[in-house]
């Protein structure tokens, strides 16, 4: 079990964000959270991503507590939040070594990963252009191929397609679709 919930809850004062969720996901499984605005989905990412503490229940990702053992979970994820994350004066590739400095990814290991990520989101021959001059699927792209670097057990991916046309939609299921298989 890659993810578990334990009768997870969150509240803000008298708001309730986040009623009793208990669920499982297993290694090699895609798991979509799907709710109006307002539903809570972005809070509870929030907690499994260790960025705020449930107000009940537990959680625990690769078997290490979303409360307690933070820095373990935050080593086993991929994460790729709704708003962007890259640094648009930055190269694709800088952004990726900046993101293997974060997460003490080893030296030996970095040049090849950025390969296989890079190549993964079809972005290989865009590598050493800025960030800055790319469109909006392809820096969706590159954030995906970031949350990967570090060979996460899972990626977690806020509103994946928004905005995106339908071929980017399609390419980004596809990627996500080889990294679960990998994974399993
Ligand atoms: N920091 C906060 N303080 C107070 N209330 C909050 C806070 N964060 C979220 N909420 C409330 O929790 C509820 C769920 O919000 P959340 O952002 O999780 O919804 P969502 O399902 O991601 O919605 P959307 O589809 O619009 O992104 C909302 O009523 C929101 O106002
Ligand atoms: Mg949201």
């Amino acid at each position: 079990m890659v993810l578990s919930t334990d009768h997870v809850g969150r509240r803000f004062k008298q708001r309730e964000a986040v009623h009793d969720i208990s669920l499982n996901v297993y290694a090699g499984e895609f798991f979509g959270l799907l709710g109006p605005n307002g539903a809570g989905k972005s809070t509870l990412l929030k907690i499994w991503t260790t960025l705020l503490p449930p107000t009940s229940g537990r959680a625990f990702v690769d078997g290490y507590d979303v409360v307690h053992q933070k820095a373990e979970v935050r080593r086993h994820i991929g994460v790729v939040f709704q708003e962007s994350i890259l640094d648009d004066q930055l190269t694709a590739a800088e952004n990726l070594r900046f993101h293997a400095l974060v997460y003490g990814l080893p030296v030996a290991l970095r040049a090849k990963r950025m390969a296989e990520v890079l190549q993964l989101v079809g972005l290989a021959d865009r590598a050493r252009d800025r960030v800055r001059t790319f469109s909006g699927g392809m820096r969706r792209r590159l954030e995906i191929a970031r949350g990967l670097l570090h060979t996460p057990r899972l990626l977690f991916l806020e509103e994946p397609t928004v905005g995106l046309d339908p071929t980017t939609r399609a390419q980004i299921w596809s990627y996500t679709s080889t990294f679960a298989r990998q994974r399993d």
